[in-house]
């Protein structure tokens, strides 16, 4: 592998359009900072799809960006994290961050009663992914976990707030409320859309994490500690890339980001 430089991308990878919210994060956090986002729009939902076909897509995509000469990996997708990372790792030369760890820190750095709620993809929640990170982080804590698969597609659908949405919410969230949890993590790429009605349902005692702050920090302090932090003073490159379907990425991540993507670039995998 040629030596990475400073100016060199960072990578940043999920199932589709989700992961712009751990990509707007990062470009706010270090807008010198060049970033290539690819979502693999063909394989999306990978929270109803197997560890293996999860694995095998994760690997691909990351093949894929780590040929682009990225400097590190964004794994942004939780289901990736949850059930590939190891593979991805062993896939690419580059350092990779993960979505779980960060959000199972920022989880312990502020409950006060060690009392966890997760919310996340089927295939994220049975991995027992969180469960097991904030007992790697030495947390003594009691964890609830559910599965909220429908609101994956109320977010790409724009429904981020109303009734249907809310509803759906409080049948999802009644065990955990049932739990009394003090802190909630929201463990998928789009559930920050819809922090407001969670909020609600949850009331105002509990705190929603989102892993996207976190793991732009680890980003940085993982850029730092190898030296590859870019320059301040130029604005970073920004490139999309999607496995199908580059029009309506393009048109939800206007939505999703609040902002214009200029081009999406096609790269279809074989399978
Ligand atoms: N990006 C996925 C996650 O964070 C959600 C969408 C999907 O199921 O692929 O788990």
């Amino acid at each position: 592998m040629a030596p990475l430089r400073k100016t060199a991308p960072i990578g940043v990878f999920d199932s589709g359009l989700g992961g712009l919210t751990v990509f707007k994060t990062l470009a706010r956090r270090m807008p010198e900072e060049s970033l290539v986002y690819f979502g693999d729009t063909a394989h999306v939902p990978y929270g109803s799809k197997s560890p293996e076909a999860v694995t095998r897509y994760s690997v691909a995509v990351a093949r894929f960006l780590a040929a682009k000469g990225i400097k590190l990996l964004v794994v942004a997708c939780n289901t990736s994290s949850a059930v590939a990372l190891p593979a991805i790792r062993r896939a690419v030369e580059v350092p990779v961050v993960g979505v779980i760890e960060p959000g199972a820190r920022a989880a312990l750095s502020v409950t006060h009663g060690g009392r966890i709620g997760v919310i996340g993809t089927e295939a994220t929640m049975s991995s027992g992914a969180y469960p097991r990170a904030l007992g790697a982080l030495g947390a003594r804590v009691k964890t609830v976990s559910q599965a909220c698969p429908l609101f994956v597609p109320l977010v790409e659908e724009g429904w981020w707030r109303g009734r249907v949405t809310e509803t759906v919410a409080r049948r999802y969230l009644a065990p955990l409320r049932r739990a009394r949890v003090d802190t909630l993590i929201l463990g998928c790429t789009h559930y920050p859309y819809l922090k407001p009605v969670l909020a609600r349902v949850m009331g105002a005692r509990v705190r929603l994490i989102d892993s996207a702050e976190e793991t732009a920090l680890q980003t940085e302090s993982a850029l730092e500690k190898i030296g590859l932090r870019a320059s301040s003073g130029r604005r970073g490159r920004r490139d999309f890339y999607a496995s199908d379907a580059p029009e309506r990425f393009r048109r939800l991540a206007r939505r999703m980001l609040g902002y214009a993507v200029p081009q999406v670039k096609l790269h279809a995998f074989d399978s």
